[in-house]
């Protein structure tokens, strides 16, 4: 980048692609060679700046200008008034809600305030098709550092030194992995990396892959070398073309320079990545469902001892590591365990990315150290809570993890304690709920998703799944006694102690924590009959205030059933036999004299 006075990075992920990221960069370079400027500003495609729901995002360095919500149309506008007269365009400047500033650098949003980039360090940074620009930022010296000074027993000290632990959801520690992997004898051995992200709304693993993938190719040659494999499997969805086009160069261009293949660096070491497809299930991201699903199987779980380690892949040792754990894995070579384990918690060093999403104020991924508090990840980052709603809760883990409440948002992050507050960090998805949601329909709603994502391999996961979602569904639909509250929590403790895989033993999980958090919620449902978050429609009841109602006749004419009657200028009334409660009546009456009871 030196020979070039200023760098245009235009976010070159899904999201800003989506709204026509490609045609901004185009409309960049034609119009910087317009005004003759092509040999002093770059225009850099990069991956994901995390800030996707303010996209499409463009940045300028070494300012570090950001301009939110960018059109092809606009980049005229930025070149003539930041560009040439040298003063930042205020129209496209992020927007404070809170204080109403627009504020110019990312270094004053608080989005990023409080973010330490160590998974992301090049996502936004760099145009991950370019290898040049990974190694300029340090890439692959790593690499080259263990292959040539240190033996595997050597790195793989450095990775338990480190503290890492895996960021696919178990937490289990990569060090310690290695060296079982390593020390399971056999001629062939595989590195394995898992980038199936199946959690509904997670986008982390996929932003890694489409704005840095050397990151992770480097990582598996290195863990390669270090467990004594020479081969490596990307397990990718299908779904992510972009991540598999990006890996796809980035591997090719690894293969050209001699970073993979044979004979790396000249050390002797031989190490190549092909990648395998996913179709999209949920249940193939468990490890050994996807070692299955790769050897052209069924995508089905099967128990563990013995683990991938010991025989995985086609019966070899086989060592399953998490996109994002890969992804830490150069930076802790090339700055040092102890630099490492500096960041985080006690137990959990380092950094953790979420997909932080649901209704705060700033949708995004976000990357925090370990013991940052919800409170702050969700308040400060994300912004607070949308529309000034209150907080009503926050489901990290995804399907596999559970709600938490107020009385959480001060607990640091981490593995254990988000276990202990009967949550889990699970791969990062982080949903926040405001008062308008109610839990049942949310716990719902997850064991929908888990039913529909089950192998059906064993039963307790196949068929209580299928019961404990009906009992649920009784109660959003106001046919729920107090019993079914009893049956639901003995029902899922059941399906968690007796599940043959990771899916089905956590998929009672968002019943368990809204029953343990949100029990007076739930005996509304069944004892009062009611919705208290105005969501179940089958509770709901609209009603019509005499004293309010104008006899306007809006409603009568709106109605779709005819549930409305009454005669013009006089109070009107809802037949509550007739109503479909589809809330038109509500909607429409200008004099607020319809209330949802
Ligand atoms: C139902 C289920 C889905 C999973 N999905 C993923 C996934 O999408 N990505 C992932 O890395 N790990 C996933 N895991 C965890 C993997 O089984 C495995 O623990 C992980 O890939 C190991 O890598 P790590 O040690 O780097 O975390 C899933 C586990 C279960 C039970
Ligand atoms: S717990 Fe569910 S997903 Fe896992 S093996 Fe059993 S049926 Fe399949
Ligand atoms: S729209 Fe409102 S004010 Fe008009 S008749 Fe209906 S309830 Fe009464
Ligand atoms: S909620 Fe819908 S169906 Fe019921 S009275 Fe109002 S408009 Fe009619
Ligand atoms: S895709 Fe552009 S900021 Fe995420």
């Amino acid at each position: 980048m030196a020979d070039y006075k200023m760098h245009i990075l235009v976010c070159g992920g899904t999201g800003c692609r989506a709204s026509q990221s490609e045609q901004i960069a185009d409309n960049f370079k034609k119009e910087l060679e317009l005004q003759g400027l092509q040999n002093e500003i770059k225009v850099v495609t990069t991956g994901c700046f995390g800030f996707c729901e303010k996209g499409p995002v463009v940045k300028i360095v070494p300012d570090n200008t950001f301009y939110t919500e960018v059109s092809p149309t606009d980049v005229k506008d930025i070149v003539s008034e930041h560009l040439i007269k040298g003063r930042p365009l205020k129209r496209l400047l992020y927007y404070n809600p809170k204080n109403f500033y627009h504020v110019a650098s990312t270094s004053n949003i608080d989005f990023y305030k409080k973010q330490v980039r160590v998974a992301l360090r090049n996502c936004g940074f760099i145009n991950p098709e370019v290898i040049d620009e990974y190694i300029a930022r340090d890439g692959y010296s790593a690499l080259g550092t263990v292959l040539s000074e240190m033996t595997p027993e050597e790195a793989i000290q450095i990775v338990k030194d480190s503290g890492l632990r895996g960021r696919g959801g178990g937490g289990f520690p990569t060090g310690l992995k290695w060296e079982i992997t390593r020390a399971s004898q056999n001629d062939q051995k595989y590195v394995v990396c898992n980038a199936d992200e199946g959690d509904p709304g997670a986008f982390m693993d996929r932003s890694i892959l489409e704005g840095d993938p050397h990151s992770v190719i480097e990582a598996m040659a290195i863990c390669g070398y270090c467990i004594g494999a020479n081969k490596g499997l990307v397990y990718i969805r299908a779904e992510y073309p972009l991540a598999i086009s990006r890996l796809k160069v980035a591997i090719a261009q690894a293969q050209e320079y001699g970073l993979l293949g044979d004979d790396i660096m000249g050390t002797g070491f031989n190490f190549d990545i092909e990648l395998r497809y996913g179709a999209g299930a949920f249940v193939c991201g468990e490890e050994t469902a996807l070692i299955h699903s790769m050897e052209g199987c069924r995508g089905e779980p099967t128990f563990k001892p013995p683990f991938p380690s010991v025989s995985g892949y086609l019966g070899k040792p086989t060592n399953v590591n998490n996109v994002e754990t890969f992804a830490n894995i150069p930076v802790i070579f090339n700055k040092g365990a102890a630099w490492f384990s500096s960041i985080g918690s006690e137990k959990s060093k380092g950094t953790k990315v979420f997909a932080l999403a649901g209704k705060v104020n700033n949708v995004g991924l976000v990357e925090v150290p370990m013991g940052t508090t919800l409170r702050e990840v969700i308040f400060d980052i994300g912004g607070g809570i949308r529309n000034g709603k209150r907080f009503k809760a926050v489901q990290t883990g995804g399907p596999s993890g559970g709600c938490l409440t107020e009385k959480h948002l001060d607990t640091p992050i981490d593995y254990d304690n988000l276990i202990a507050a009967g949550s889990m960090m699970g791969s990062g998805g982080m949903i926040v709920l405001d008062e308008d949601d109610c839990m049942v329909s949310i716990a719902k709603f997850y064991l929908e998703f888990t039913l529909d994502e089950s192998c059906g391999k064993c039963t307790p996961c196949r068929i209580g799944n299928k019961r404990l979602y009906e009992i649920l569904d009784k109660i959003t639909r106001g046919e729920g006694t107090p019993d079914d509250l009893t049956r639901l929590r003995q029902l899922a403790n059941v399906i968690k102690d007796t599940s043959l895989c990771g899916l089905g033993q956590t998929s009672p999980n968002p019943v368990l924590s809204t029953l343990d958090n949100f029990w007076n919620e739930y005996e509304a449902h069944v004892v009062d009959q009611r919705c208290p978050a105005g969501q179940c429609k089958s509770l709901l009841h609209y009603e019509i205030d005499p004293l309010k109602c104008t006899g306007c006749t809006v409603c009568f004419r709106n109605c779709p059933v005819g549930a409305i009657s009454g005669e013009k200028k006089l109070p009107h009334s809802i037949n509550q036999s007739l109503c479909i409660k589809c809330g038109v009546c509500h909607d429409k009456c200008k004099f607020k004299a319809i209330s949802i009871v």
